[in-house]
């Protein structure tokens, strides 16, 4: 995507006003200095979607949906960043400055455009067939596995004749340039340079990106050819690992529902949605990947895994917890039947036991807990067994509450103390800093709450945002993400002399931080002026001993660790050096500057 420069964004930020953006989506009514209206992110009877126009923000206080203008587009219409700013840029006419695309990326993008347009042609050419006399056995296929008219029609479902050319040919007489439909994946190229058609008698699914336009094609055997299911390679416009079968399909309803539901295969897909649960992807024969899981985020704010009923399925569903926990996207896990897939089961079961059944999912950590605790025989290194393979999950657990309540289970089941769990989770940190953890910022307990303080004071009287820096107090703060806050609120105060709030939550990554943010802004204050500041001040002042004591700290460790060197006590050496350690990984906490201070040289 290209990169657009700055002071475009913020030429299209100041013409765009989030009240009438928002106001010809959503009917907004006045009240107070802000507008009110139903939220478009999650159903409501009562509105709690508020609109900013003072400072240019959307909250919604049911669920928590917040940011600028361009957050609004994005979200609604499924936008990235760039295509929301060129979208809104286009409507208040503003011109976009070309970025001039070097003659490298150009071709790529043609290229692409290319691609996209052979595989569309293929997708029209398939469900033509489908309609023949020649596509009958198809169409008897679809029949028996009870995919109606409409299924075939919102999906394009189609049919690869039983031929080795016969989409070459057609191909041919659109005058497609046939080596660019072997890099489509469409044609497979033969030594002597000639080419025929990858799939014949097949099933064809034409596999369609967020915007509906055909990127590859999914094709199911009608005979007993091996594979059974056979996907278009990775070509240029063709990830699996990126894409998701049924994006065009779900968007709308995924939104309505909150919801997303994610099986394995196409017709598990196509059986739910036949049923009316439109709200459905599937991934192409791959295991789920990080950015299917980003992909699902932007869908809904929640997930639901469909899998087999059998352990395989369970196994699967495992393996993507963890990137859930990465995206913090709450996904809850339904198990089908032994041996049943979603297909199976809607059909032999119909529609509302798989309804009741969705209802009664279990998060999918909770799952988790059960089957590691499954396998625990009540020995010692059992134990040890369970809470090993639980801690490097548990530490991704955000909150605070659902960790403790996990803890909880554990200390129950197990008879290991909450204590001695929460050991074992420091300890993890500090035995695996792992390369995810150091990009990924994950809030630990036991932060210091001045941080979170101090951000929501300076977000209610901005005046005061200066006094940051004269007290240094981000070098001190513990949390990436706030300290980042900090910066950003210096940035813009410095720039334009007042709180830029749209502009700062454009910039803050962590979405749960920027929905505190955008509430805070649209509070009244709960701090009278005076109070806020006495408050402030306080923060400051607890900085700056708190920064003292810890220095104390770290002095005293290090002659004794001398003192223990020179003796040559080395059983004492050991326990200082690890008390160092847990000192550091407090530090640490949130991946602090502990480094920098520790090797600031006055210290260790
Ligand atoms: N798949 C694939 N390649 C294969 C087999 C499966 O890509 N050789 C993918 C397809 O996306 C398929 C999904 O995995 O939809 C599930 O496959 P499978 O478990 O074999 O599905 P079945 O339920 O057996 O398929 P069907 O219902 O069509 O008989
Ligand atoms: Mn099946």
């Amino acid at each position: 995507m290209t990169r657009i420069n700055r002071d475009v964004i913020e030429e299209v930020r100041t013409s765009a006003n989030i009240v009438d953006v928002v106001g010809s989506y959503v009917a907004l009514r006045k009240r107070g200095k802000n507008y009110l209206g139903l939220c478009p992110f999650h159903s409501e009877k009562e509105p709690s979607f508020t609109v900013s126009n003072e400072k240019q923000i959307f909250h919604c206080f049911g669920c928590g949906a917040s940011g600028s203008v361009f957050d609004f587009v994005m979200r609604t219409r499924n936008l990235t960043f760039a295509e929301a700013v060129s979208e809104l840029a286009n409507r208040f006419g503003i011109p976009l400055p070309q970025e001039k695309e070097t003659a490298q990326a150009k071709k790529i993008r043609e290229m692409a455009e290319r691609l996209r347009q052979i595989n569309g042609m293929a997708a029209e050419y398939f469900s033509r067939n489908l309609l023949r006399s020649s596509g009958e056995i198809a169409r008897k296929y679809l029949q028996t596995r009870g995919i109606g008219e409409e299924t075939i029609q919102d999906f394009q479902l189609g049919y690869a004749p039983k031929s080795w050319d016969g989409l070459k040919r057609f191909l041919t007489r659109e005058k497609v340039d046939l080596k660019v439909a072997v890099q489509a994946g469409m044609l497979v190229p033969k030594s002597g340079g000639d080419s025929y058609d990858r799939f014949r008698n097949r099933l064809m699914f034409p596999i369609k990106d967020m915007r509906g336009r055909t990127v590859g094609f999914g094709g199911r055997a009608l005979d007993d050819s091996m594979p059974k299911y056979l996907n278009s390679p990775e070509t240029l416009i063709f990830h699996k690992g990126r894409t998701l079968y049924g994006l065009a399909t779900a968007r709308e309803a995924c939104r309505r529902n909150n919801e997303t539901l994610v099986v394995e295969g196409y017709f598990d897909l196509l059986a739910l949605y036949n049923r009316s649960i439109h709200q459905v992807v599937a991934p192409l024969g791959t295991a789920l990947t990080l950015h299917h899981v980003r992909m699902l985020s932007r869908l809904a704010p929640q997930a639901v895994l469909v899998f087999d009923g059998d352990d395989a399925g369970m196994q699967a569903a495992l393996r993507s917890l963890e990137f859930f926990l990465r995206e913090k996207l709450p996904v809850r896990f339904l198990p089908l039947p032994e041996g049943m897939d979603p297909d199976d089961f809607i059909n032999k079961e119909g529609k509302e036991p798989f309804m009741q059944l969705l209802s009664e999912a279990k998060p999918l950590m909770e799952v988790f807990l059960e089957q590691s605790l499954s396998n625990y025989d009540g020995s010692v290194e059992g134990r040890l067994k369970v809470v090993r393979a639980v801690t490097p999950m548990l530490r991704l657990v955000d909150s605070p509450v659902a960790q403790e309540g996990y803890l909880r289970v554990l200390d129950r089941r197990l008879g290991v103390s909450e204590e001695a769990l929460r050991a074992e989770l420091a300890l993890t940190s500090i035995r695996r800093p792992s390369a995810a953890a150091s990009h990924k910022r994950e809030q630990k307990p036991g932060l210091p709450e001045w941080e979170e303080g101090i951000i929501r004071i300076l977000v209610n009287y901005p005046q005061w945002i200066p006094t940051l820096e004269e007290n240094s107090a981000l070098e001190s703060f513990q949390n990436k993400d706030w300290a980042e806050v900090g910066r950003l609120l210096v940035k813009y105060y410095q720039e334009g002399g007042k709180l830029n709030l749209s502009g700062l939550l454009m910039d803050v990554q962590n979405e749960q931080i920027r929905n505190l943010i955008s509430s805070w802004s649209l509070e009244t204050s709960p701090w009278r002026e005076e109070d806020a500041h006495a408050r402030l001040r306080e923060y400051f002042a607890g900085i700056s001993s708190s920064r003292r004591r810890l220095q104390d700290d770290l002095k005293r460790l290090k002659e004794k660790i001398q003192a223990a060197e020179r003796s040559r006590d080395e059983k004492l050496m050991a326990e200082l050096l690890a008390e160092l350690q847990a000192k550091k990984a407090a530090l640490l906490a949130g991946e602090v500057n502990d480094e920098a201070n520790l090797s600031k040289g006055e210290m260790v």
